[in-house]
């Protein structure tokens, strides 16, 4: 697979390129990505290998992602670059419509316009279970078949352009997939989220700020898990064993309440439970994420490998040795938003 990955040097997109590397059909990647506050080209300067190449542009640039499309002759659009983080869609929703929303449109009619000119591409769109709104702790798990219900402007975001992906296949015949993934977690992920957030301030002996009651849950998927889903994804469209406009759900049955995943990091590290401040809550905090998988096991295969003792060691170990990682991200908009926020 010739292969473009939109958002390549975030969370997920750079652990994804280190997957996509690892495997000898992929013939070539090519990452696209603005490098916004969360875009750290570091997270892949060891990569050294003639298969990879990077863009620096943005998936709003209509005209830079056709001449992407063409001249590498792509054959799957891995589309991951986004507004991700739901804190800063409540201070500000415009960033998340203009990419989340209108780059999507963007990435659609790019791709359209290719396979209007012969050229066969097919897309995998990467979308989140926030798209399906809260649980309570006795519902069961969402499934594909959930109504989409987001609650919060990044959720809204996010079930916007999935609605846009699944009209450009039934209007356009446009061939694509949805993947649906739970809260992910591992290395280089930009510590304004929770997990990253605890084990630096822990490091650092600084408050660690829970939101209200510390019970809200989220079902923890390590983001290895995630990116081979998405690369099966990719190649179950490919051959046939997904169909185009499917939903596929990824998740790990590991529930957690926010207070339990910073407890661990705490006894990880060995640091004082009196580290722990319960702030202001969240508004319009979702309670609950939880999600079922049974459709990626019974089409793909798919199911997630990494079981959490291990993977939240190894990713809490991650953050330990990555100490210049760490502190360099530590600088101009990451303290803005720190200041701003808490
Ligand atoms: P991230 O914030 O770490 O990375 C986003 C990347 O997109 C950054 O590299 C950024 O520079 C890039 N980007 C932003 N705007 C761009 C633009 N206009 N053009 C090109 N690049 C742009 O986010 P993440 O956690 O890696 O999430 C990646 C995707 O996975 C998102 O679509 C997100 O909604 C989805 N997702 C995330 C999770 C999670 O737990 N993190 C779970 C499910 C789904
Ligand atoms: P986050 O990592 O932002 O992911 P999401 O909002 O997409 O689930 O947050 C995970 C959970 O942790 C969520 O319930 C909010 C909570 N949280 C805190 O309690 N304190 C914090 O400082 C942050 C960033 C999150």
């Amino acid at each position: 697979m010739r292969t473009l990955v939109t958002g390549g040097c975030g969370f997920i997109g750079s652990n994804l390129i280190r997957e996509l590397l690892s495997l000898e059909d992929i013939v070539s990647v090519v990452n696209l990505d603005a490098l916004t506050y969360s875009g750290n080209p570091k997270n892949l300067i060891d990569i050294n290998d003639i298969r990879y190449s990077f863009i620096h542009g943005s998936i709003n640039d209509k005209d830079l992602l056709s001449e992407i499309l063409k001249d590498s002759k792509i054959e799957v659009v891995l589309h991951l670059a986004a507004e991700s983080h739901v804190d800063r869609s409540i201070h500000s929703c415009s960033p998340f419509i203009k990419t989340n929303i209108d780059g999507t449109r963007v990435v659609l009619e790019s791709i359209l316009e290719r396979r209007n000119s012969g050229q066969k591409v097919s897309l995998v769109h990467v979308s989140t279970d926030e798209v399906y709104g809260s649980l309570s702790p006795e519902e069961p798990e969402f499934t594909e078949d959930s109504q989409i219900r987001p609650r919060n402007p990044y959720a809204v975001t996010k079930a916007s352009s999935d609605l846009l992906v699944q009209a450009f296949v039934n209007t356009y015949e446009l061939e694509a997939v949805i993947t649906r993934c739970s809260n992910n977690y591992g290395p280089f992920q930009f510590p304004e989220k929770l997990i990253p957030l605890i084990t630096i301030n822990s490091l650092e002996d600084r408050k660690l700020p829970v939101y209200g009651d510390g019970k809200q849950i989220r079902d923890w998927i390590h983001v290895k898990d995630h990116c081979r889903g998405i690369i099966d994804a990719a190649k179950g469209l490919k051959s046939g064993k997904v169909d185009s406009g499917d939903v596929i759900n990824f998740g790990a049955s590991n529930e957690k309440t926010n207070i339990e995943i910073v407890n661990t990091i705490l006894s990880i590290l060995d640091k004082p439970i009196n580290l722990i401040q319960y702030v202001k809550d969240r508004p319009g905090h979702d309670r609950r994420y939880a999600m079922g998988y049974e459709k990626a096991k019974s089409l793909l295969g798919w199911e997630p490998e990494i079981d959490w003792e291990g993977g939240i060691k190894e990713t809490v170990r991650w953050y330990v040795d990555n100490s210049v990682w760490v502190s360099e991200i530590k600088s101009g908009e990451y303290l803005n938003w720190i200041e701003k926020h808490y």
